[in-house]
């Protein structure tokens, strides 16, 4: 029987789902991304070769592997024809495999420059977006104003689209944010000649996966960010502008709940965020430190440095439900090589009581106050191990318990960057 699965960071991103994606695609006919937009950051190591991608699903380094933008995606044209240029340029067929919804809203020049201002205006208040025009883009959808790709399609119709929507944002900007206006003629010359470019790529991606189903091969649903960034269900308004959590593979694609299997969910060993908002179990010492350095906990796409903590079983709890996780993958064990002791999080104090859930209201996320039961770390290096039985017996206890808090199994262990430093100790395609 085929199996369509969703991968997803369980986390607030940077769980490392796109090296689990690019190792799982071995097994799959189709990759789809299903939300986010050029924000995501997916590095993968093949053979010691670093590539990082943000809009093209990981599964585009497997030749003859079809890769779809699902609907859910916001697209920047720019950001998509840079990305497939660089891969061609490495030797990787791209043009030929990879298929984009016609419902995809685009993302636009003034998408970005709103998103900026808005960041600016916000001053201390700020997000930490990734300034890449996600959250303005995900409005306009929303409001039944953006321009999708279908509509570079249909010159004229283009036109009537983008005049409205830049009236409206150079309104925007230069009344509400005293920031420059873009210019409506230099965005149109632009979107034309894009469009030249995206409409042989334009499919119906439903249909395109429905016939991967027919033809009996297995899907996998690559998601981006973390569910803790979900905008429905995460620490809101620190959150990003879409659904992060697994039921948008379905949503994302044009698909039903139905045609989902499994939900592979990424964690970190740890926990990381990049941006500002709600992190009970973050460090500010000198373990934080040690995260952050082995680890190399800067952001894929914006270089920033992200946020270093304990593991969070409470956070973690939350995102089993809301993904209705079958599994986990764990990640960046081997960034833990060599601290005495571990630390994770089982509950939170708040208003004088522990819980092991956060608060109902997410608004008081940032008062709980974490509690934490300790772990004996190990020294032996971790880094590179493929065998489970050759991991120190702590390293396996620590594995065990996050898997006993969790309530659902470990499928794999990753212990380097690279695409075979890893542990499988149950496929997830079997
Ligand atoms: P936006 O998605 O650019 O609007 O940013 C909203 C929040 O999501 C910020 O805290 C970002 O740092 C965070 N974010 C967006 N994309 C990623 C990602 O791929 N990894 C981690 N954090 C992300």
């Amino acid at each position: 029987m085929p199996k369509n699965l969703v991968v997803i960071g369980a986390q607030w991103g940077d769980e490392g789902k796109g090296k689990i994606v690019d190792l799982l695609t071995e097994r799959v006919g189709a990759v789809a991304r299903f939300q986010g937009g050029h924000n995501a950051g997916h590095t993968l190591v093949i053979d010691g070769a670093k590539t990082v991608l943000s809009l093209i699903p990981s599964g585009i380094l497997h030749p003859g592997v079809q890769c779809v933008i699902g609907n859910g995606v916001v697209v920047s044209l720019e950001a998509l024809f840079r990305e497939a240029d660089m891969l061609v340029q490495r030797g990787i067929q791209v043009y030929d495999r990879l298929k984009v919804s016609p419902n995809c809203p685009v993302i636009l020049p003034s998408h970005i420059a709103l998103d900026r201002a808005r960041e600016r205006a916000q001053g201390v208040n700020a997000i930490g977006t990734t300034g890449r025009g996600i959250g303005p883009a995900y409005e306009d959808k929303v409001a039944r104003r953006a321009v999708r790709l279908a509509d570079l399609m249909q010159r004229e119709r283009l036109a009537a689209r983008l005049g409205e929507i830049l009236d409206f944002h150079n309104f925007v900007l230069s009344r509400y944010f005293s920031a420059e206006t873009v210019d409506f003629q230099r965005t149109l010359d632009q979107l034309v000649a894009q469009a030249e470019r995206i409409e042989p790529l334009l499919a119906d991606v439903s249909v395109l996966l429905r016939n991967e189903m027919k033809r009996g091969t297995n899907l996998m649903f690559e998601g981006a960010q973390g569910a803790l960034l979900d905008v429905d269900v995460g620490t809101y308004p620190f959150v990003t502008s879409s659904n992060t959590i697994a039921g948008e593979a379905a949503v994302g694609t044009g698909l039903g709940p139905r045609d989902i299997n499994a939900v592979l969910g990424i964690v970190k060993a740890y926990t990381t965020r990049v941006g500002a908002g709600p992190f009970p179990t973050e460090l500010f010492d000198e373990t934080g430190e040690h995260l952050s350095r082995v680890g190399h906990e800067f952001g894929a796409v914006t270089g920033r440095p992200r946020r270093c903590g304990w593991f969070d079983a409470v956070a973690m709890r939350r995102a089993v439900m809301h993904n209705s996780l079958s599994s986990l993958g764990v990640t960046k064990l081997d960034v833990m090589d060599g601290l005495d002791t571990l630390r994770i999080c089982t509950g939170y104090r708040i208003d004088g009581e522990i819980r092991d859930e956060p608060p109902l209201l997410p608004h008081r996320f940032s008062e709980c106050v974490p509690v934490y039961e300790e772990h004996k770390g190990w020294t032996e290096p971790t880094h590179g191990i493929t065998d489970f039985s050759k991991l120190p017996t702590n390293a396996r206890s620590y594995l065990a318990r996050m898997e006993e808090l969790a309530g659902v199994p470990i499928d794999i262990v990753s212990t380097g960057p690279d695409r075979a430093q890893t542990i499988v100790l149950r496929h997830p395609y079997d």
